[in-house]
């Protein structure tokens, strides 16, 4: 859909992206510290099998002198999505801008934004399933064809002008890859799913931050923290710096596993990285739902959380344990919550009639 200049604020003359549509270095989207990230594609720890591909696509891109293909990039929060938009951007020696679905509240922001790149530049939409509508179909022709289509006037006098734009790279970011609509998804020449991080590559990633945030780790201390962060790099990062602060008063200094264990113990955080709100969420389901199934917005009231929380944070680690089950009628928990959490098995559960 062309953009109706009537219709917005945008002035194609305008030099400068207004400040609201783009995150700087300090807030670059996610509240990551950007010391920690990495930078180049042999320093970003895990993702294999994106990796791989990605060093062949944009060498082929290198040598052919082009713009790489657009990029999806989607899986559960704090996985590194940002980080690594801008380890890509590096890799090709190439700016990027990061903006997020939401900021973007009308098609002349994106204009704004489109008619600021360079040739290559890198657009990085975090949140894109959250773009609305009408900005949704100025990216059409901007990604397929590196052109805007603009009325200027109005009535009979109207005229519809194409703008040309620098040859550029979107790479859109998402948690929610099945709100993303058809004509925008068949859009991207890649769509990458980001996987939970194994232990051993967490722990990796938190000696790494360790060294560059100048805390002493033992590799055990630093495996203790990775077992216990969700399969994420960002709760990773997070737990290192409480546990350095319990370290520092309340031990040696040095991160060993029992101090490790100790402050993820007073973080409330138990032996497999469940924190104080996912035992809440599994009780609630336990206690006052017989197990379920109970509907996400029953739940979500019951706990005090928003529902949207609960389906981006809290479930994908439930359901990756395989705690938590999504049904047509609601969500379960398995007997495996009843372990855990140390309640007796449901009279009427397989395991316990096997046993009789
Ligand atoms: N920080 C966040 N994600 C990372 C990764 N995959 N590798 C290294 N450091 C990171």
């Amino acid at each position: 859909m062309p953009i109706d200049f009537d219709d917005t604020d945008f002035d194609v003359s305008q030099e400068e992206v207004p400040e609201r549509l783009i995150a700087t270095s300090l807030n670059m989207g996610d509240n990551e510290d950007n010391s920690l990230r990495p930078k180049a594609l042999t320093e970003y720890i895990g993702q294999e099998k994106i990796k791989d591909n990605l060093k062949i696509f944009i060498q082929a891109a290198k040598q052919r002198s082009e713009p790489l293909d657009h990029v999806l990039l989607y899986g559960p929060p704090g996985l590194g999505k940002t980080t690594l938009a801008s380890v890509i951007a590096n890799e090709m020696g190439v700016n990027i801008r990061i903006t997020s679905g939401p900021a973007i509240e009308r098609a002349g922001d994106l204009a704004a934004l489109l008619t600021n790149l360079d040739d290559f530049d890198i657009l990085f939409v975090d949140e894109i399933h959250r773009l609305n509508r009408s900005v949704e179909e100025v990216l059409y022709p901007a990604m397929e064809d590196y052109a805007l289509d603009i009325i200027l006037g109005k009535g009979p006098s109207a005229r519809s002008i194409r703008l040309d734009l620098k040859k550029f790279t979107l790479i859109g970011a998402t948690t929610r890859a099945g709100q993303i609509t058809a004509p925008l998804r068949d859009r991207f020449g890649m769509v990458m799913r980001l996987e939970m991080y194994e232990s051993a590559e967490l722990a990796q990633i938190v000696s790494r931050s360790a060294g560059i945030l100048d805390i002493a780790i033992e590799p055990e201390g630093a495996l203790e923290i990775a077992s216990r962060s969700r399969g994420t790099p960002r709760i990773a990062n997070r737990i290192l710096k409480r546990v350095r602060d319990y370290a520092q008063v309340c031990a040696a200094g040095v991160i060993t596993k029992d101090v490790a264990d100790d402050a993820l113990g007073r973080l409330e955080v138990d032996r497999l990285g469940l924190d104080a709100t996912d035992r809440r969420m599994l009780k609630a389901i336990l206690l006052n739902f017989g197990g379920g199934p109970v509907g996400l917005d029953t739940l979500a009231a019951n706990i005090g959380e928003e529902a949207i929380t609960i389906e981006d944070v809290y479930e994908p680690f439930l359901m990756q344990l395989g705690f938590l089950t999504r049904t047509p009628r609601g969500r379960c928990i398995t007997e495996k919550v009843y372990r855990h959490l140390g309640y007796p098995l449901p009279e009427d559960s397989p395991a316990q009639m096997t046993m009789e």
